[in-house]
């Protein structure tokens, strides 16, 4: 039975990444199709009307300018104008959504300082507008500077906060040292990234019980808010339960989700009076970012095939 179950999973990871190694030669407009209920579009204006269709249903949004890896000071500028021009459409239109940046997008990759600089300029831009800034997590060869980054940030300003991701053998103690130095505030996702087998869990129910246990953590410390970001029914359940168990007050917590991912489930937790934000990713780099999380997380592929042949 096991050796049955063991060959099942090897072709199924084969035909992952044959899959995977074919995307290039799909024609964009096919990638788009697949990636079109993930992403708002290529325009601000996009993002916009997703957050209204959003707000209407009771969730709130974080919208994200898709790019990440700049290796030249005109794409950090570029990036920096499009969320500047974001936060202000937020504002004039009072929408209910804040901001989510990868800092390796502002230049983490290339220049460290330069990155300081340009989250310092982004983050008080939107401190003017009383708009939240969340920081994404991106591999693990950024999560030291991105913490860094992060606890400078968060000495100066009050609307910043940070993704911790639970299949890293490491996010335990960062989320304890961040419980340490004062009041916080996590999103907590499982993690996209593949990463080395010494710093990460890969086993689904590794991944869980992390995640479970840093959720316990935040949610024991009154001073910290967290972003319960998954769509997962199993840390769903667990999350729900566990917030009755801390007595965690409305404003201390909210589900994540992300764009065209669990509807019904997002809805149901609405429904039942959580505080529910989805992220709104745009942008024209939509196929850079589709393709590479294609190839970092294989399990997208199966999702994919689900949505082509759920069009039919
Ligand atoms: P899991 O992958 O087990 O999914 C549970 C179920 O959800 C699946 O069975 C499927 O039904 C559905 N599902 C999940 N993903 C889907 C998809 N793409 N299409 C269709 N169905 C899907 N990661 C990271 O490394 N850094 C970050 O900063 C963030 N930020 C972030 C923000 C928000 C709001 C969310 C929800 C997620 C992230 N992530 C992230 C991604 C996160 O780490 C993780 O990869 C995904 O959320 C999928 O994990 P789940 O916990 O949903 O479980």
């Amino acid at each position: 039975m096991a050796v049955g179950l063991q060959r099942i999973s090897m072709s199924a990871n084969l035909l992952h990444r044959t899959i995977v190694s074919a995307m290039p030669l799909v024609p964009q407009p096919i990638v788009w199709r697949f990636s079109r209920r993930y992403i708002a579009g290529t325009h601000l204006e996009d993002a916009y009307e997703t957050v209204r269709k959003l707000n209407a249903e009771g969730s709130t949004g974080t919208i994200d300018v898709l790019g990440e890896d700049s290796t030249r000071e005109e794409q950090v500028e570029a990036a920096l104008e499009l969320y500047f021009a974001a936060l202000d459409g937020i504002a004039a239109d009072s929408l209910g959504t804040g901001i989510s940046v990868k800092l390796s997008e502002l230049g983490l990759r290339y220049d460290m300082a330069r990155c300081e600089a340009a989250t310092e300029a982004l983050l008080t831009a939107a401190e003017k507008h009383g708009i939240f800034v969340r920081i994404d997590m991106e591999d693990s060869t950024t999560t030291d500077a991105t913490l860094a980054i992060y606890g400078k940030s968060r000495e100066k300003f009050d609307r910043v906060g940070v993704a911790i991701q639970s299949c890293l053998r490491r996010s335990e103690d960062d989320v304890r040292q961040l419980l340490d130095e004062g009041q916080t505030d996590v999103r907590l996702c499982k993690g996209i990234y593949i990463e080395p087998e010494e710093i990460s869990y890969r086993d689904a129910d590794d991944i869980r019980d992390s995640y479970n246990r840093i959720l316990d953590m935040l949610l024991a410390d009154d001073t910290a808010r967290v972003g319960i970001a998954t769509h997962d029914p199993l840390l769903v359940n667990y999350a729900v339960d566990a917030l009755t168990r801390f007595g965690v007050d409305r404003d201390r917590y909210e589900v994540q989700m992300l764009l065209g991912v669990a509807g019904p489930l997002r809805r149901k937790l609405l429904a039942e009076g959580h505080d529910v934000r989805v992220y709104v990713p745009f942008g024209e780099l939509w196929y850079h970012y589709s393709m590479r999380r294609l190839r970092e997380n294989p399990h997208m592929v199966g999702h994919i095939l689900k949505n082509l042949f759920a069009s039919h």
